[in-house]
């Protein structure tokens, strides 16, 4: 069976064309991406209309060329997967409008996906898939979750965040010192060069007992700080960027391993653009190798959108029996939909 995904929630547009033979893991066979990060930085962040109207553009170019990559033609493609959900709707409706349309066209079914459903499988297209019962941190632009898993469409939420996400602390930070957008890449590579104990930034709701988290705080901590840098600001600008990533890593990591307890599960997959960062990666592989736990992650390059994860997790729904594919073509949009709610 061959599923083409197509990912369009946000500012990448994403194809790719996995294959799936009985209950083995799906195999990807060539996917392709468009970045409008560069478009977008002009204005400091994703302008909503801009990003419809560039998947547009992009998304059946994309579709050909992973056709073409993959050898094979959209008459072979058994189903079409889409981002379904959470997202910006015009974006999101231009990727279920396309998948629609060619199922409609093809006379083939289409699968509607949860866009972080797509991130939490993505580790199985990894070298080294992990194996259910996991616990998994889920670390995007717009959430920040720790779940228990115990298969595809099984989730538990344990714990999520009650205003901002990691990946919005750091492109807030990142934008309060003049990085850009978006902020995580750039704001943890200049903490490569800064001192992370320099400044002495709040760890939200770190003792807190439960397995939430807060980030707000901690950006008005980063704000108060860079007010009273001032002129000096600049020279210590990467030491206030290696202090905020040390907060942002060290609350992450402690939840996660205090998830892992509770649960008595010993595998941990991270996943989500913040899953990216080299020093929660860093800190989590030492902390995980002391005691004895398993750490997964998405390959480097799928841990942002992508269409790969799309196409895997339609896959997997499908091999699960959980979700059957639909002739309906009602392309209705989720905007906000929680995972749990699956
Ligand atoms: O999962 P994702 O691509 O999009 C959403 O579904 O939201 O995550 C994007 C987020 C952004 O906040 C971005 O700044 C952050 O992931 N990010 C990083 C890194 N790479 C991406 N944050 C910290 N360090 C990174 N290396
Ligand atoms: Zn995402």
């Amino acid at each position: 069976m061959l599923v083409l995904g197509i990912e369009s929630s946000c500012d990448e547009t994403g194809i790719a064309l996995v294959r799936a033979d009985g209950p083995a893991l799906p195999v990807l066979l060539a996917h392709a991406l468009h970045s409008q990060i560069e478009m977008h930085q002009a204005y400091g962040g994703v302008v909503p209309e801009l990003a419809s109207r560039d998947h547009i553009r992009r998304v059946l170019p994309l579709t050909r060329q992973v056709l073409i990559e993959a050898a094979h033609t959209l008459q072979d493609v058994d189903v079409v997967a889409y981002t379904r959900g959470p997202g910006l709707a015009g974006a999101l409706l231009v990727g279920a409008g396309v998948a629609c349309a060619l199922g409609a066209a093809l006379g083939k079914p289409v699968l509607g996906v949860h866009h972080l459903e797509g991130h939490l499988l993505s580790p199985f297209l990894s070298e080294d898939p992990p194996e259910f019962p996991f616990v998994a941190l889920l670390v995007s632009g717009g959430h920040t979750q720790l779940m228990r898993v115990d298969g595809v469409g099984r989730y538990e939420m344990l714990g999520e965040t009650i205003d901002d996400a990691a990946g919005e602390a750091f492109d807030k930070s990142a934008k309060l010192m003049g990085l850009g957008y978006p902020g995580g890449p750039a704001l943890s590579r200049l903490a490569e060069q800064g001192d992370p104990a320099a400044f002495k930034l709040p760890r939200p709701l770190l003792h807190s007992g439960n397995l939430d988290f807060s980030f707000a705080g901690l950006k008005t901590a980063v704000m108060t700080q860079a007010k009273k840098l001032g002129d000096d600001l600049e020279a210590r600008k990467a030491d206030l960027a290696a202090s905020t990533q040390a907060a942002i890593v060290e609350v992450l990591l402690k939840k996660s391993m205090t998830a892992l307890q509770r649960t008595g599960l010993r595998r941990l997959v991270v996943a989500g653009g913040v899953g990216a960062n080299k020093s929660l990666r860093n800190q989590l592989n030492a902390v995980c190798a002391k005691g004895g736990i398993r750490v997964h992650y998405p390959e480097l390059h799928l841990c942002t959108d992508n269409g790969a994860m799309i196409a895997m997790a339609g896959a997997m729904r499908l091999q699960s029996g959980l979700q059957a594919p639909t002739r309906a073509y009602a392309f209705d949009v989720k905007p906000r939909w929680p995972l749990d709610s699956l």
